[in-house]
């Protein structure tokens, strides 16, 4: 590609601006981190950065318009202050629309796409001899093995072992911007992990777009899924929490349900999303379950793990979604219900099936079932936080509260428990639920535990 823009200095501060779900915020911390291997320091707080990588989400919403938007803002303030700095743009925005972007976005020196980003120091270099670049290239393997280890993280951290997703949801860019299914080998997991405890970690978020898919051989080249995968990192001294995120329904086994059964270190939480409680609508968006094979995987859970907390992800005004097959979705919560929720106004994304289906839902439409479905799984979260109330659990402290001597952390049904005492980051310390809110607790302590 030719020259476009004159020379630049090597950039000495950079800012990673990721947007989006838990594995943009793990690919943000994995360019931080390549970042950092070429000395470039994150820029201090309320300072501007030389390097600016926006890291993108296509999920919903206008998020190619929000991307120009966001480098017409630095291309001003820059010119402004007599200097802009480079830009790059990574995630699914850059996976979808790079030549756009770099068609009508002459400020931005990289465009490079969730499967290529371990290419960005070779991209900087390009940059700073004026030359942009382009990568959206999808060899899913390769970019872990280019990554640098993570030397200091702290007590929680994120283990991509999945990634990409065969599902074709009618409403969904992901198997388009992410790619085909793969699956981190074991071995590459197994001592990753390792890696992380001794680094800090003292529980690992197994990441995936459909992260029970999760398939590999073990050491003795047997096939094994994500419970024979969750079952080896048990095994791991010093780490003492595994969870997983984003499980489908379609991709579920007994033994993943029997490992919340058996396997104290998996902690008792699932996110299943189930986005309709109708099944006409479920079939319109391919989702391959019916509210029933839902309904019956959970009871399977509950069986297996009775106080399992159950999350899911609901879209409301997905076209052609009548009221009453609305009103099905809010009957599904209210059977259920969810200690958590994530709920979405539909979002007709280019290019997929239901873009160019008949019945787009008109928005205020769309606004007033958001609100009414929000309502009732603000309900449940609340009594679900209610019911803890009088229990004791452990905490996994991650921060300082507002007040000093507060600390903030995730009980084992991730809610987040406040609490005073003389602990520290990383400590788990067992507390009684004391009081709760909608989105948090309050803990007395008890006694520290494993420290
Ligand atoms: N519109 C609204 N919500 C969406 N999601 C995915 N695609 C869309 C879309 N086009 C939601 C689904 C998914 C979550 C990650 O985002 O609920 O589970
Ligand atoms: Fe998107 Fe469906 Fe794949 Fe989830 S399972 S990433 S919603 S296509």
């Amino acid at each position: 590609m030719k020259p476009a823009t004159p020379p630049q200095e090597t950039p000495r501060t950079y800012r990673v601006k990721s947007f989006g779900c838990q594995m943009n915020v793990y690919d943000g911390e994995r360019m931080a981190e390549l970042l950092a291997t070429r000395g470039i320091a994150p820029a201090p707080e309320g300072e501007e950065a030389d390097l600016v990588v926006l890291n993108t989400c296509h999920i919903r919403e206008k998020a190619a318009e929000k991307v120009y938007s966001d480098i017409g803002r630095m291309v001003k303030a820059g010119a402004a202050a007599g200097r802009t700095p480079m830009i790059a743009v990574a995630g699914c925005v850059a996976q979808a629309e790079g030549e756009e972007i770099m068609a009508r976005a002459p400020a931005v020196s990289m465009v490079v796409g969730p499967q290529a980003y371990h290419r960005l120091p070779e991209m900087l270099d390009r940059a700073v001899a004026g030359e942009r670049s382009s990568d959206t290239d999808m060899p899913a393997i390769a970019k872990f093995a280019a990554l640098p280890a993570r030397k200091r993280i702290g007590p929680t951290a994120f283990l991509t072992v999945q990634e990409g997703c065969d599902k074709f949801c009618t409403y969904c860019v992901v198997p388009y911007t992410r790619g085909a299914e793969i699956s981190r080998p074991y071995s590459d997991l197994t001592g990753e992990a390792v890696k992380l405890v001794e680094a800090g970690a003292r529980e690992l978020t197994l990441l995936g777009q459909n992260v029970n898919a999760w398939r590999g051989e073990d050491e003795a080249g047997r096939v094994i899924g994500l419970a024979g995968l969750i079952r080896a990192l048990a095994r791991v001294d010093g780490l003492e929490r595994i969870r997983y995120t984003t499980s489908h329904p379609a991709d579920m086994d007994d033994e993943l349900i029997a490992a919340h059964g058996e396997v104290a270190k998996l902690m008792p939480y699932l996110h299943l999303p189930v986005q309709s409680g109708s099944d006409r609508v479920l079939k319109a968006m391919n989702r391959s379950h019916t509210v029933e094979s839902y309904l019956k995987l959970l009871e399977r859970f509950r069986a297996a793990r009775p106080d399992i907390a159950l999350s899911g992800d609901f879209i409301v005004g997905f076209p052609g979604e009548s009221e009453a097959e609305f009103e099905a979705t809010l009957s599904l919560v209210d059977e259920v219900r969810y200690a958590q929720a994530f709920s979405f106004k539909y979002s007709a994304r280019p290019g997929t099936p239901a873009a160019a289906m008949d019945g787009q839902v008109p928005r205020e439409v769309m606004e007033d079932r958001l609100k009414r479905l929000q309502q009732r799984l603000g309900r449940d979260q609340l009594a679900f936080n209610q019911a803890s109330v009088g229990t004791t659990c452990e905490v996994l402290v991650e921060r300082r509260g507002k007040h000093p001597g507060q600390w903030l952390g995730k009980s084992p049904w991730l809610q987040s428990v406040w609490f005073e005492a003389d602990a520290k980051i990383g400590d788990l310390v067992s507390v009684e639920l004391v009081q709760a809110g909608p989105v948090s607790l309050e803990g007395k302590v008890l006694e520290l535990a494993l420290t």
